[in-house]
């Protein structure tokens, strides 16, 4: 058992090895990591406005903005007067209080806005935003419907020195980056499938007098809310994107409301399968009644991408925090060598060879999101990579990722509309990534296949819409 242990043990060496050599130092290559600081941002102080403070809100501004030197939250707004307060006392009131959107975007000293209001107000402020002239950081899912698609698409084109951002923050995960420098460099060979799923076990209810049912619990409605898809799978859609480097061409799905009898009206359990140009699938499950996973090693939310290679595996998750898994699994008989001539008898023996290698089937191998290329490092910090490596994989230490991605996402924010850089999680993603969202509820709700291409004939008719500070778009 020990001797397996210890070969297993090289696979992993050196198949982090031929991974990291072969990604080099992309990761650290200036203007693409949110990790790596240029001293022209340093200088730049943004002033920003904050609008939406809820529970999202408070969260980046407690844990993440009010501790970045490069930027200063000059003003705030929300409607509801307590989260208002809550948002103003991190910055021991100093921020200009509003709560009409509108009137902060007056204010001239504000070069850029964060919004984090519920889904069916974020265009408007986006909209209003950028008219007057302020970057933004907004956000996901990016927009609510096909006419803000499109409307969106037209405002980035007329204004395209504004900075759009959301809020994916696996774009800005080292453990994420790491994963996909490895599948890069061959890793797992060919991506031919995903599975990703969100599992919880809980109502997503916020406790609300009637006169606020609407606004606590917008999530929980359509005319506000596009459920799980834009809750839970927009981040995971997006990473599916990301890795195979393309949009999928169609998606279809059942949703049901089977549990949550309680007046909401959104899906409380989505199944969907998302189909690529190449015929790579991603399969995805979202449910609200049971967060087991299989196979889980961080106690926390069921929430898992999955990518499936022909040479390997690699699992990610940011919940509760970011972990990620390499499961070698070597396909010895390939299309090419299949091709070449083998007496037919041989053939099952070959096959039978089928996904060993010195790693025992399903053994994993955890990521070091911090992984040095042991080719271009010294030998101290060589053999200390090698020893965390062993750490790692004898379960003695867990590998962390030095900078909170929520912390990477808006620092880079602040940093790209300093420098007038492009964010990696920029509008186009955004975009793709809402439509996604848009289809698979479509595909669910009209129990069929829905293409991606049907999106460029859906809504183009210029959307009627209130973009005041009151809060009231959908019939609230
Ligand atoms: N990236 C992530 O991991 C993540 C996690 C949670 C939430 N979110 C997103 O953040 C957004 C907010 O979610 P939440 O849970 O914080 O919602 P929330 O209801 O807790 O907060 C929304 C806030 O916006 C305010 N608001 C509503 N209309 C407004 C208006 N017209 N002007 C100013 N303020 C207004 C509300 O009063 C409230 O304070 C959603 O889009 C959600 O999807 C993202």
């Amino acid at each position: 058992m020990a001797e397996k242990n210890t070969d297993s043990i090289n696979v992993n060496r050196r198949d982090f090895a031929k991974a990291a050599a072969a990604v080099g130092a992309a990761a650290a290559a200036a203007g693409q990591g949110p990790f790596v600081r240029t001293a022209k941002a340093a200088e730049r102080k943004i002033k920003y406005g904050f609008i939406g403070p809820g529970s999202r809100g408070r969260r980046l501004l407690e844990r993440h903005l009010q501790f970045m030197d490069h930027g200063e939250c000059v003003a705030m707004c929300d409607i509801y007067e307590k989260n208002l307060k809550k948002a103003l006392d991190i910055f021991d009131g100093k921020p200009t209080a509003y709560t009409d959107y509108n009137k902060l975007l007056e204010q001239e000293d504000i070069e850029a806005v964060f919004i984090t209001v519920p889904l069916f107000m974020h265009f408007p402020v986006i909209k209003a935003a950028l008219q007057a002239g302020k970057h933004v950081f907004c956000e996901k899912s990016l927009v609510f419907t096909p006419e803000e698609v499109h409307e969106l698409r037209a405002l980035h084109k007329a204004n395209p020195k504004l900075t759009i951002q959301v809020g994916l923050q696996r774009r800005y995960s080292k453990f994420y980056h790491k994963a996909k420098e490895m599948i890069d460099a061959g890793a797992i060979g060919e991506i031919t499938h995903i599975q990703a799923m969100w599992h919880r076990n809980t109502n997503w209810r916020r406790k609300a007098k009637p006169e606020f049912e609407d606004q606590f619990n917008w999530r929980l409605y359509r005319k506000y809310s596009g459920g799980l898809c834009a809750e839970l799978m927009s981040h995971q859609v997006d990473v599916s994107d990301w890795f195979l480097g393309q949009h999928p061409r169609s998606v279809m799905g059942v949703g049901g409301l089977d549990y949550w009898q309680d007046g909401r009206d959104i899906y409380d359990n989505i199944q969907l399968i998302f189909e690529y140009p190449g015929g790579q699938k991603l399969q995805y499950s979202s449910i609200m009644t049971n967060r087991h996973i299989a196979g889980r090693r961080v106690p926390g939310d069921g929430c898992r991408e999955t990518i499936l290679g022909t040479n390997g595996a690699i699992e990610l998750t940011l919940i509760p925090y970011g972990d990620g898994m390499y499961y070698p699994d070597r396909m010895k008989v390939t299309m090419e060598s299949q091709a070449k001539e083998k007496p037919p008898e041989e053939n099952w023996v070959a096959g039978s060879t089928v996904g060993t290698d010195t790693a025992e089937q399903g053994e994993g191998f955890p990521i070091d999101p911090e992984a040095v290329n042991p080719n271009e490092v010294g030998f101290i910090e060589k053999e200390l990579f090698f020893a965390r490596t062993w750490a790692y994989n004898k379960g003695i230490m867990r590998p962390e990722e030095s900078v909170d991605p929520e912390y990477a996402e808006l620092s880079s924010f602040l940093k790209d509309v300093a420098d007038g850089n492009r964010p990696r999680a920029d509008v186009d993603v955004g975009l793709q990534d809402s439509i996604a969202v848009m289809l698979a509820n479509l595909s669910m709700d009209e129990e069929r296949k829905v293409y991606f291409s049907e999106i460029e004939t859906m809504g183009n008719a210029a959307p009627e819409m209130s973009s005041t500070g009151s809060g009231s778009r959908a019939g609230d």
